[in-house]
């Protein structure tokens, strides 16, 4: 029987893992030894990245990969990728290369507003809210004026403060609606800080509101909160190039790869079960640059599948068109990311990753990792409709197999070689193993 423990985050590192070991692992030393065979060797990095969160044992790697040879608006970056998946960053360099020769990704920022709401609930006379409102919105403004300083410095701030009625989805239920610039910071600290001193103006002005009775000065509020939906910070990339110059092999021409790409395409429009995975496969390679440099890739995920549902029912991030012998390929995803501040100035990796991207304004990476993403997927769905992906996953695969077989570099050098000509799987690599042993 396991008993509740207090106290745990003030216990030192070896103790939380001594109590672990105790208490799950039944005191296995092999598993401490994987714990602290993680652990850096050097104390200062080692430190750094405990105080990243809280009650850190160890570290976790994932694979810091490159993917050369992407033409983004005519210059040639190298874009660094973080990912644990087999073929990702194999498939992202093959896309770069395809559309290097081709014209490259032509990307652009289409806008970089923010948002965040102070949710609040009034259920008191709404002519007298909208009075309040606008008599009280520079004084919500001004009062943010200390924490908007620097970010005003950098051409960014606070851009308005909206009044919405929300009542018709639930009862005396109002927000401040704010929109924010916030130039190189993915800008989250900024806006909750902002949100949360407009929430308190709200209480003390409302409380003042000589026309509000007693009900109305005590409007309530919820809560304050910036949101991870960000349809008005967006970017939109393309490829294109005329359908003779579009892939084939022997089975196929590239007219008929078009078509079969184009319907791939309408699918996933069309299918939410299609959307889903073609989706999944573009963030594979969007997350994998999120993670890299840094930024945070659960807001970049909730943002962007939110946006590919905004009319009514989830749909394919991707589109793609053939005209007058011209194929397009094309994307618009939302994307809140920063270059400066959070991890950006702490995780040594992170800054090799934007010193790689020669480093990139916040709009910059907005502009490569929706490259990432539309690249990826064409990929996927090249492979889809062609050869299907397993030829080629299971050929990255194949390093994880031998690993997990503990195969010499001797055995896996004589392996790599013949599963070049022979279809990997886990039990003929298995097969192939006990052979080479006997
Ligand atoms: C696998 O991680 C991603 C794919 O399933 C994406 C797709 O189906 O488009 C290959």
């Amino acid at each position: 029987m396991i008993t509740p423990i207090t106290g745990f985050s003030k216990l030192k590192k070896e103790e939380k893992i001594d109590w672990l070991l105790k208490t799950y692992l039944q005191n296995s030393e092999n598993s401490k030894k994987v714990l602290k065979q993680y652990w850096n060797h050097d104390d200062a990095v080692q430190q750094l990245h405990e105080e990243f969160t809280e009650n850190t044992l160890s570290n976790f790697y994932l694979p810091f990969g490159i993917a050369p040879n992407f033409l983004i608006n005519g210059e040639l970056l190298a874009i660094p990728m973080t990912t644990e998946e087999s073929s990702v960053i194999a498939a992202a360099s093959k896309a770069a290369k395809f559309w290097q020769t081709r014209g490259g990704f032509k990307v652009e920022v289409l806008n970089t507003t923010k948002n965040g709401q102070v949710h609040f609930i009034y259920k008191g006379d709404k002519e007298k809210l909208e009075k309040f409102f606008s008599e009280t919105k520079e004084s919500l403004l001004d009062s943010v004026s200390d924490i908007t300083k620097n970010m005003r410095k950098r051409g960014g701030g606070v851009l308005d403060i909206e009044l919405l009625d929300k009542t018709n989805l639930l009862d005396g239920y109002y927000q401040l609606h704010c929109t924010f610039e916030t130039k190189d910071s993915m800008g989250a600290n900024f806006i909750n800080s902002c949100l949360e001193k407009f929430a308190d103006t709200l209480k003390t002005e409302a409380n003042n509101f000589e026309s509000f009775n007693d009900a109305e000065k005590h409007l309530e509020v919820i809560m304050s909160i910036l949101s991870n939906y960000v349809p008005e910070c967006l970017v939109r990339v393309e490829v294109s190039c005329p359908v003779s110059e579009l892939y084939e092999d022997k089975d196929i021409s590239h007219e008929v790869f078009a078509e079969k790409f184009l319907t791939a395409i309408k699918i996933a429009e069309v299918e939410p079960y299609r959307a889903v995975t073609h989706n999944k496969g573009i963030m594979n390679g969007i997350d994998a640059v999120v993670l890299a440099t840094g930024n945070d890739f659960r807001a970049v995920e909730a943002g962007i599948h939110a946006y590919a549902c905004k009319d009514g029912s989830y749909t394919s991030l991707t589109h793609a068109s053939l005209e007058n012998g011209v194929f397009k390929f094309w994307m618009e995803i939302p994307l809140a990311l920063g270059t400066v501040g959070g991890l950006t100035n702490l995780h040594p990796l992170v800054k090799v990753a934007l010193e790689i991207l020669q480093k990139p304004s916040a709009r910059e990476l907005m502009e490569i990792v929706a490259v990432a993403g539309l690249a990826q997927n064409f990929a996927a769905v090249k492979s889809l409709v062609t050869n299907g992906i397993q030829q080629g996953h299971m050929k990255m695969h194949l390093m994880n197999i031998l690993n997990s077989q503990n195969a010499t570099p001797t055995e896996k050098e004589e392996l790599i070689h013949y599963f070049k000509k022979h279809t990997v799987t886990h039990s003929n690599v298995a097969e192939q193993l006990e052979q080479i042993r006997n």
